[in-house]
């Protein structure tokens, strides 16, 4: 009715509940090279594209008279009550897109009690964050450094900063041949705060020899060879145990013995992911490598789901395809860009409305209701 009654512009005209219109206004406000820091992918874009070729394959059967008039899309992940199955995915250096970055995030995804995934690569710090979020659940994803002090001393004050879930990002172990980037370089548009998770860590700052203060972009680059390289195995994983006590969740799983050998690793959750097609170039679409995984792990650990996700139908069906929460990411990043905190909280109510009418008219009551009969194959 508020949409009706008054027209749903948000807190700026600039803010279109079409995810497609508030691409063309986050490219329009921002200069090219932010813009393209966030809308780019890998490569030819050729997975960006079929993560969203993937969603248009899938079809939903509505069902009738199934009382769905209310409905109840709350949920527990890992111990993290969430009023729908929906967080917010890490998204690094959000000072890029706007001053408050993931302040303005932070409280936008607080406000309306969903989680925030802070990325190791933010431009605000762990702490910083943590005040942001008030009472709002707060999960960590770690870029992995190989310095095991400082990678400890990071969890460690994730931990102390009241962040139960760690998100452990594999997919990203060196940037991706992305000619978005390589033509634009956007490092220029941190405003000064660089990366502030590590920046702010008094372990990583003994490693370097002048301070991040005077010397950014030495900084930066000793952070970038602290957390590249793909020196590290499966063994590996007991190290992060031994410095996180939560659930542990692998993001950019993408073929279903890897997703074996998370379960067997006893990790408590994984995320079906392509980095929104960031990373492998020509990688299958993240929905096509959901069923598959679902079926083989959802009884043995959590199966979350990014990537290409856009509008509450795309919710929906990566839930029925077997994924129990789905992460967010560039939309929630054009609506900061537009408008900060109401910009952020502005597209998450836009897609919670969505997801909610998609459910109910398709006479689907709770996320239990989906599966595979929900859906067909066009
Ligand atoms: C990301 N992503 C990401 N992932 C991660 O684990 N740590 C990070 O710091 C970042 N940074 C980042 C920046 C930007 C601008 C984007 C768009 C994405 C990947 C992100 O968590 C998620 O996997 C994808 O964004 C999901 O795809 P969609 O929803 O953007 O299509």
């Amino acid at each position: 009715n508020e949409i009706y009654l008054q027209g749903y512009q948000g807190a700026t005209p600039l803010l279109s509940t079409d995810p497609t219109k508030l691409e063309e206004a986050a490219r329009e406000l921002l200069e090219p090279g932010p813009f393209w820091y966030a809308a780019g992918a890998a490569g030819t874009g050729a997975t960006a594209r079929a993560n969203r070729e993937a969603f248009d394959r899938w079809r939903i059967v509505p069902r009738m008279l199934t009382d769905a008039t209310e409905r109840d899309l709350s949920t527990t992940v890992l111990g993290t009550e969430m009023p729908a199955p929906l967080l917010l995915a890490p998204v690094g250096v959000q000072s890029i897109m706007h001053p408050e970055a993931e302040r303005a995030t932070a409280r936008a995804a607080a406000g309306l009690g969903l989680p925030m995934v802070l990325s190791t690569a933010s431009s605000s710090t762990i702490e910083e964050v943590a005040t942001a979020s008030g009472d709002g659940p707060r999960w960590f994803q770690l870029y992995w450094p190989h310095d095991p002090d400082v990678c400890a001393s990071i969890l460690g004050r994730a931990k102390q900063a009241g962040y139960t879930t760690l998100v452990v990002t594999l997919d990203t172990w060196t940037l991706a041949w992305r000619p978005c980037d390589l033509d634009r370089a956007y490092l220029p548009f941190l405003r000064g705060e660089g990366v502030a998770v590590p920046f702010s860590d008094p372990a990583f700052r003994a490693l370097l020899d002048k301070s991040p203060e005077e010397d950014p972009p030495a900084a930066i680059l000793r952070w970038i060879s602290l957390v590249t390289g793909a020196d590290r195995s499966w063994n590996a994983l007991p190290f992060l145990r031994e410095h996180w006590d939560g659930p542990i969740v692998l993001k950019g799983i993408q073929h279903v013995d890897d997703a074996r050998r998370a379960a067997d690793a006893g990790m408590d959750g994984i995320v079906v992911s392509n980095h929104g097609g960031r990373q492998v170039d020509g990688a299958i679409a993240a929905l096509d490598a959901l069923p598959e995984i679902a079926g083989a792990v959802g009884d043995r650990i959590e199966v979350l789901f990014d990537s290409g996700v856009r509008s509450g139908a795309d919710l929906l069906k990566a839930l029925a395809l077997g994924a129990r929460a789905v992460l967010l990411g560039r939309p929630y990043v054009y609506g900061l860009a537009l408008g900060g905190e109401d910009g952020v909280r502005h597209v998450l109510r836009s897609v919670l409305a969505d997801l909610d009418l998609t459910m109910g008219l398709s006479g689907n009551r709770t996320p239990a209701d989906l599966g595979a009969d929900s859906l067909r194959r066009s």
